[in-house]
């Protein structure tokens, strides 16, 4: 989504762009830039699109030398992705002239346009952010400091949102910046520069110190130093934390895409939770028994990270039998839940930034829950705002789909449910022992399935062509693996573009089945031993009655039960429909496995598919890495 940069340097300009193009892949639409010269001029260039086409504007209509710079990738909310919409916004009105770039929402921008219109301000864009320089403006132009016009937008303004704003005509190189709800950190430089961004990754290159800023605080940043005020406008000093970001930065490594990468790297997770968090048959993870004594369990995500949490719901009651529900945040935060008195809120996240997990976290801890988060970022703010944090150790993913986050959290998931059971008594010692000496044949097993990949390609190419008429699939599948018909429908309709349903079977005769007809293909995902084997192979049959294209992902076992003929010879998207499912099999492994060796196909399928279209699999359009907004 969205993402700040601002450089105070002799190299300002070269910086935030360099900085800008690390954010890439967290999914924008355009992208500006803006410089204060020595005289305090600020001077501005946008463009629609990618950086490139920055990059290819300021090369037409260079800028001056600057010792500051802010930049901007927008991921469109209010105004389609316009030259006119993108950032920088500057004020339009009386003097002093405020730029600024901006992350999230102005909820209240609309009341706050009236009253600024009134004091002579005029708005060119049909952003939210316009208001933002306008307002900083008219503080100034009250005699007010710097600090007291950050302190205004924090009291006016109305949701999320990080600010960085430039000031024509300041006296010396200085930057103000303000944040709620939306990351903001400092990147403290080697002297005489200071830099800020939303993400510590676009300051890499140029420092490992950095300040995170709290809800509401107020910085001015000059090159040499950064004061930080809290919102009560006292000075605070937050803590300097120091990160190695070179793994982060590491390319594609040979890879055509990030995508395959992390899809790849999947058994190398696996393997490193596992050192993590297991030891001699136990799982070492900090919970306690008052933790095990919860008595319900509630999980919230969004997108794959609450397919994740689904998974982790069955084996949460299977495990330790604690009962456990897992909702979407967008939902979770706004209900009137009547959170159990000691209840457990687990809270996932591949970014710890998501807006609508972060509000949910807030409204359960506000309802004194204990926050338990699972992130892959553990400097995040849901990281911070958490009670117990698990690193999720999956390594930065930077594929907009995710792949190797989803393994990770469902690992993270059931080692938490062990861990539970362990300490509730759910499970004794031997049988948690034995549940580990499975789960630490997973790496193999996945890297097995890996090698099986490119046989599967076949099917893509159908799947991608224009004999695919109704451009539309179904996924189905039964109790724990229903949520992987929804994360393998999610997967192909993200980078592909083709409409895609996850269904539990059992739910297919009640409007799904309308949609079968030798045109659609239908993914089911089936396993002998889950004990729902023959109710699901019921639901297939009643697809091939109707001469839907069937690909069955199903465990060795199970296909030899069916006894189809394998190779299959003919594979969906051919007509007529085959006269029987196309077999992608996967290992026979224990029960508590397959939500693993179950997804692997699923996201190579939707990756191979999205190569064969020729869509941007890294970079889908519309999408997001990180969902800062609501
Ligand atoms: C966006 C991403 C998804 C991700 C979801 C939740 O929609 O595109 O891949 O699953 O956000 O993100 P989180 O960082 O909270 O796991």
């Amino acid at each position: 989504m969205c993402g700040i940069v601002g450089a105070l340097s002799k190299n300002a300009q070269k910086i935030v762009l360099e900085g800008l193009s690390r954010l890439e892949y967290r999914g924008y639409d355009s992208a500006g830039l803006a410089v204060q010269s020595e005289n305090g001029t600020v001077h501005t260039r946008k463009a629609t699109g990618k950086l490139a086409a920055l990059r290819a504007e300021i090369e037409q209509n260079p800028l001056p030398a600057a010792a500051l710079a802010i930049g901007h990738t927008r991921w469109a909310t209010h105004g389609s992705a316009t030259t006119v919409n993108a950032h920088p916004h500057s004020s339009h009105g009386p003097a002093p002239k405020v730029t600024v770039v901006h992350n999230g929402i102005i909820e209240n921008y609309e009341e706050l346009k009236a009253e600024l219109k009134a004091e002579g301000y005029t708005f060119v864009s049909e952003t939210d952010t316009e208001t933002l320089p306008c307002l900083l403006s008219w503080a100034l132009a009250q005699g007010q400091s710097e600090a007291e016009a950050l302190a205004l937008l924090t009291t006016r303004c109305r949701g999320n949102y990080a600010v960085l704003a430039v000031v024509e005509g300041a006296k010396g190189t200085r930057l103000l910046a303000t944040r709620r709800g939306a990351p903001l950190c400092l990147g403290l430089g080697k002297g005489g520069e200071n830099f800020v961004a939303s993400d510590p990754l676009a300051l890499a290159s140029v420092t490992d110190k950095f300040v995170y800023l709290e809800d509401n605080d107020t910085v001015v940043i000059t090159p040499e130093k950064t004061e930080v005020r809290d919102a009560s406008g006292t000075p605070v000093t937050r803590p300097v934390q120091v990160l190695n970001l070179a793994d982060d930065m590491a390319g594609k490594q040979g890879y055509k895409h990030f995508m395959l990468k992390e899809m790849m790297e999947q058994p190398a997770v696996a393997a490193r939770i596992l050192e993590a968090y297991t030891k001699d048959g136990e799982v070492q993870l900090p919970l306690t028994a008052a933790h095990a004594a919860a008595p319900a369990i509630t999980i919230v995500a969004c997108g794959t990270a609450y397919y994740a949490g689904m998974v982790g719901g069955y084996m949460l009651e299977e495990l330790a039998e604690v009962p456990t529900q897992a909702d979407v945040a967008s939902e979770m935060r706004y209900r009137k839940k009547p959170y159990p008195k000691g209840g457990l809120m687990i809270v996932v996240s591949q970014s710890g930034e998501t807006a609508d997990t972060l509000a949910a976290l807030e409204h359960a801890k506000a309802a004194g829950q204990t926050i338990i988060a699972l992130t892959n970022v553990t400097t995040s703010s849901i990281a911070r705002a958490a009670h117990v944090v698990i690193d999720l150790m999956a390594g930065r993913e930077v594929a907009v789909a995710s792949t190797k986050a989803f393994l990770a959290m469902v690992l993270v998931l059931q080692l938490v449910a062990l861990k539970l059971a362990a300490l509730n008594g759910q499970q004794n010692a031997a049988t948690v022992a034995s549940h580990l000496k499975d789960i630490h044949l997973l790496p193999m097993h996945l890297m097995n399935i890996l090698a099986e990949a490119p046989k599967w390609e076949p099917i893509a190419e159908k799947l991608a062509s224009a004999k695919n008429p109704t451009h539309s699939m179904l996924y189905l599948a039964r109790g724990m693996l229903t949520p992987l018909a929804y994360e393998g429908a999610l997967k192909m309709k993200e980078i592909t573009y083709i409409h895609a349903e996850g269904y539990a079977s059992g739910e297919m005769k009640h409007g799904p089945i309308a949609l079968v007809d030798e045109t659609l293909p239908v993914v089911n995902i089936a396993a002998s031993n889950d004990g729902l084997f023959e109710k699901t192979i019921s639901n297939l049959k009643e697809v091939e009655a109707r001469h839907g294209q069937i690909i069955l992902i199903v465990d060795e076992e199970g296909a030899k039960q069916l006894s189809y003929p394998s190779p299959t010879p003919q594979i969906p998207g051919s007509y007529p429909a085959p006269t029987h499912p196309y077999l992608i099999i996967t290992p026979s492994v224990p029960r508590l496995l397959l939500p693993y060796t179950h997804l692997l196909p699923l996201q190579f399928l939707a990756y191979q598919t999205a190569v064969f279209k020729g869509t941007d699999v890294d970079q889908p359009r519309n999408l997001a890495k990180s969902v800062t907004v609501e």
